[in-house]
């Protein structure tokens, strides 16, 4: 997990939530074993299930369904990457070779398939219908997203599509996070609709930093690699406003249609670096987050709301 003070109480709960992750693969094959312990020894951040947790504790939901709810959700989201990184042929993910780096795509996408099922399994123990019904809703959703970026490809979008883009890939599982959990609370129901709002703000927030860290982060502390994403072809929030202020750079447009060399792309990622574009793209994440914070104004004082408030600096100032 993130390794910060004021999330240090939350310790013994996402315990609980990484051993109800482990599923009883007895009588499964010895590599899918394989491929399961190795995804779970390499751990993560594991901040959708802290924000599961700190808002069904604020809303006083069930400690057994939270813990479900959290794993269920970390698991989708661990499906989720293991897909995402045989599409973006990507070979490193939390510090590790990723599935696809030594195992066929079919491989690759059947333990895709299996982790997306113990999330299902768990997503039902909790018992809600409603809840259900949401986190399939949601797979849809991140599908929709990523089919959005494997095909509208060859040319920058404009803010607007990115922005709904990253709310599907990134913000609905956030916002299922935060929404599920007040949904399995006995609160009040005015409360779901905030949560959303949080989780989906927060989400968008996340994933224009971790597109920003693709630029300017450091491989050993990201733990995947830098400047993938212009040189795959995926035009991020950074690179968008670039564009707009350098409509004459063609390299931008080579290498979406990915005719740029090394070279070029390394000499881009630089120019994008030095511009004003990367701040741009941090001031419109901390905008995001104000939102998020705002939404939480009527939830009721308590330290998991301090921490669901700290949690939106923690993300717009990390640096993994
Ligand atoms: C990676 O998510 C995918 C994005 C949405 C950017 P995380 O950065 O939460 O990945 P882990 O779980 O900590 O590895
Ligand atoms: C995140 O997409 C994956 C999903 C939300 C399914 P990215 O491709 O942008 O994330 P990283 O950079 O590989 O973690
Ligand atoms: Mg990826
Ligand atoms: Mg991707």
């Amino acid at each position: 997990m993130i390794d910060v003070d004021f999330l240090s109480y939350l310790e013994e709960k996402l315990d609980k939530v990484e051993q109800r992750m482990v599923s009883n693969a007895d009588g499964y094959h010895p590599d899918l074993i394989a491929a399961l312990n190795h995804l779970m020894s390499a751990g993560g951040k594991r901040i959708r299930p802290i924000i599961t947790l700190l808002m069904g504790t604020l809303l006083g939901a069930e400690e057994e369904k939270m813990i479900s709810l959290s794993a269920s959700i970390e698991l989708l989201h661990t499906a989720t990457l293991v897909h995402d990184d045989l599409i973006d042929g990507a070979l490193l993910r939390r510090g590790n070779p990723t599935l696809n780096s030594h195992w066929t795509p079919a491989a690759t996408v059947l333990t895709g398939d299996y982790i997306f099922a113990q999330a299902a399994r768990l997503a039902a123990e909790i018992g809600s219908t409603e809840a259900m019904s949401l986190f399939a809703e949601t797979l849809s959703i991140i599908v929709n997203g990523e089919l959005s970026q494997l095909f509208d490809r060859s040319q920058v979008p404009s803010r607007e599509d990115y922005y709904h883009r990253i709310y599907e890939k990134t913000g609905s599982l956030f916002a299922l996070s935060a929404r599920a959990a007040a949904l399995i609370s006995p609160a009040d129901r005015k409360y779901i609709k905030l949560a959303e709002a949080y989780g989906r703000e927060i989400g968008k927030a996340f994933q224009i930093v971790d597109d920003v860290l693709d630029f300017t982060g450091d491989q050993a502390r990201v733990g995947k690699p830098i400047g993938s994403d212009l040189r795959h072809g995926v035009p991020t929030l950074p690179a968008i406003y670039y564009g707009e202020q350098h409509p004459d750079d063609l390299v931008l447009l080579s290498c979406l249609e990915g005719s740029a060399t090394e070279a070029e792309a390394d000499a881009l990622i630089q120019r994008i670096n030095a511009s004003g574009a990367i701040q741009q793209s941090l001031e419109e994440a901390r905008h995001c987050t104000e939102i998020a914070v705002k939404s939480l104004q009527d939830f009721p004082a308590a330290r998991e709301k301090d921490s669901l408030e700290k949690l939106g600096s923690f993300i717009t100032d990390r640096d993994l």
